[in-house]
């Protein structure tokens, strides 16, 4: 089997893709702060800023393709930390991209929908970049840097993502889940519009892009849709009948980084590839049964 290192993999996307992944590649995986035994992948801890870490990284992993999931990858945590979001961020993501050039290997980034400013959506690989955020910005940086350094190299723009989370990270949906459950007060935009995509998607997204892509492609679910109605999606799939959902603004709620209103992703490109997200229903209902 090819060996696939997958930086970040306990991470939530990294943890599903070595879930999803396992028996089809041999699994090698970098962990950071939470140094979390992942079943079925050789995990090694490796802070991604070391360059002098990162290539003894290659040297003994020497992998036949990369998928590099690691970053701070919280807008509000980038706003107030910037430096550290641009080591991880943009430097590193720039550096692995470097030795993928070198080892002349396989190279997936995983960037966001929030290099957008929500003001044009949907939104196609060949729209302008426009980030409102640290964040955005750094990961929009890393994009235009990693395709200068290695042109091969494949952008995955993620849309926002749910599903399983495993023994650290979490998506968006775990804390709403438990809000509902506890019948706590849940506020929810009604004025911000994604596209999510549920863990499976996404894994899928990932693989059928490795390879098959160069330069930037959009993996976003099915359907445009609020924070609040997704929230009543799930109120409804996962029978949460004393949940307790009100409808709010963004603006009614302080956060340190400035958050665009529509950054809902056109996937046809990959839809082209055979990208397929199941409608949201769907996906809720299988995360239903899995749980
Ligand atoms: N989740 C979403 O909805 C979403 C949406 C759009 C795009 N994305 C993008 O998708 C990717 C995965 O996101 P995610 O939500 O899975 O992230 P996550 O759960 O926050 O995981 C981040 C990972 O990065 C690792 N990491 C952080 N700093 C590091 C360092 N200095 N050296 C090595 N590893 C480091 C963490 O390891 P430790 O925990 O061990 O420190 C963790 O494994 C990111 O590129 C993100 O920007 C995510």
């Amino acid at each position: 089997m090819k060996k696939l290192l997958i930086t970040g993999a306990n991470g939530f996307l990294g943890w599903n893709i070595c879930r999803l992944a396992k028996g089809r590649w041999h699994l090698f995986g970098t962990v950071y702060s939470n140094q979390v035994e992942i079943p079925d992948v050789n995990t090694m801890n490796i802070d991604l800023t070391d360059h002098s870490e990162l290539e003894r990284l290659f040297e003994e992993v020497r992998p036949d393709a990369v998928i590099h999931t690691a970053a701070a990858s919280d807008a509000n945590f980038c706003q107030v930390n910037p430096d550290l979001s641009y080591r991880i961020n943009v430097e590193a993501s720039v550096n692995i991209a470097l030795f993928c050039s070198d080892y002349v290997i396989p190279y997936v980034y995983t960037s966001t929908d929030l290099v957008f400013d929500g003001l044009n959506a949907p939104y196609r690989e060949s729209d302008p970049v426009f980030p409102v955020n640290v964040y955005g910005e750094h990961k929009a940086q890393a994009e235009e840097r990693i395709l200068q350094a290695y042109p091969q190299a494949t952008v995955c723009r993620m849309s926002l993502m749910f599903g399983l989370s495993g023994p650290v990270a979490k998506s968006f949906m775990q804390p709403m889940l438990l809000a509902m459950k506890e019948g706590r007060e849940l506020n929810l935009f009604v004025n911000e519009f994604r596209t999510p995509l549920s863990a499976e998607s996404a894994v899928a997204g990932l693989f059928l892009a490795l390879n098959k892509v160069c330069g930037i492609i959009h993996l976003g679910g099915r359907e445009r849709i609020s924070r609040y109605d997704f929230g009543k999606l799930m109120q409804e799939t996962f029978k949460f009948e004393n949940a307790k959902i009100r409808p709010c603004k963004k603006d009614e709620i302080h956060l340190p980084a400035p958050r665009p209103a529509d950054v809902s992703l056109d996937s046809s490109k990959a839809a082209a590839l055979g990208f397929r997200p199941l409608p949201l229903i769907e996906e809720l209902q299988n995360l239903y049964e899995n749980l």
